[in-house]
């Protein structure tokens, strides 16, 4: 199994891609830190524990810093580490620059950027004093090639490309790895969100010919979190049926 033993705290694992993380890394041997907004993410635990697996569940939002150190607090006392960080909460409120409230800019930068920042610098001082820490987040394809109607989103996506060079080299010395994933399209209730049209018209921008499913972009964390990658970090790994240019 390729993260044995390991603790790994993943954010906005009640579904999507944060879900498919959670269950592809308990079966690859990682005992499951889960934090969400939304209670699913109970069920999702619950589910984990049934199946054999250890894991634990807080409803906490990453853009709230006090309840980010408390719940890492409780995290660390219950399994005494905490080895892998998946960056992974994320959210959209998709309005073209001239229609975009000061509100909708807020909200995004709060939970894609500030949640980032919040989860990961309460994190690293236990990765340090383990000499080992593994950092993914995520970012999205859009930040390399821009997407209409998401300034703030498309903001904090470029940003996560960037804290994540400077974490490579801030932390190394520590046994750190940082690295993130641009995802493409891939199937999930933020995607679904779209419009028809708009999902019709990626299609032929996407040379493999048809949208990613969480598994594609689980199994792109898990590499950059299990020992395989020990050699790789501040890189972005693009997972989108070759879509960015
Ligand atoms: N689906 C895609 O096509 C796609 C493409 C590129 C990047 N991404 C990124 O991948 C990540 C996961 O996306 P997804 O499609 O699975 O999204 P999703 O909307 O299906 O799931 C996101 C999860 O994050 C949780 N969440 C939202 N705000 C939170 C907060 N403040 N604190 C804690 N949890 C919170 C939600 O409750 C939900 O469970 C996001 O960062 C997203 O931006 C997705």
């Amino acid at each position: 199994m390729r993260l044995q033993e390991k603790i790994a705290l993943i954010t906005g694992g009640a579904q999507g891609i944060g879900l498919a993380t959670a269950r592809r890394f308990a079966k690859e041997g990682a005992k499951i830190i889960l934090w969400d907004v939304s209670d699913q993410g109970k069920v999702v635990v619950d589910q984990l524990i049934k199946e054999g697996h250890e894991a634990i569940f807080k409803n906490i939002s990453v853009a709230n810093e006090s309840e980010v150190q408390q719940a890492v607090v409780e995290a660390h006392d219950h399994f005494g580490r905490i080895d892998i960080l998946i960056n992974n909460a994320g959210i959209t409120r998709d309005r073209t620059l001239l229609k975009m409230s000061k509100q909708e800019w807020d909200d995004v930068i709060s939970v894609n950027l500030t949640g980032v920042f919040n989860c990961t610098k309460e994190i690293v001082p236990i990765m340090k004093e383990q000499n080992y820490g593994r950092i993914v987040s995520a970012s999205s394809n859009v930040a390399i090639r821009g997407n209409f109607g998401q300034t703030n989103y498309v903001a904090t996506k470029t940003a996560i490309i960037g804290m994540t060079k400077v974490w490579a080299m801030e932390l190394g010395r520590y046994g750190i790895t940082a690295n993130c994933i641009a995802p493409g399209f891939i199937h999930t209730a933020m995607t679904d969100a779209m419009p028809e049209e708009v999902r019709k018209s990626s299609l032929p921008h996407i040379p493999l010919g048809h949208w990613g499913i969480p598994d594609d972009i689980a199994n792109g964390y898990l590499y950059l979190a299990s020992d395989e990658a020990s050699f790789v970090s501040g890189i972005c790994l693009t997972i989108d049926g070759g879509a960015a240019r």
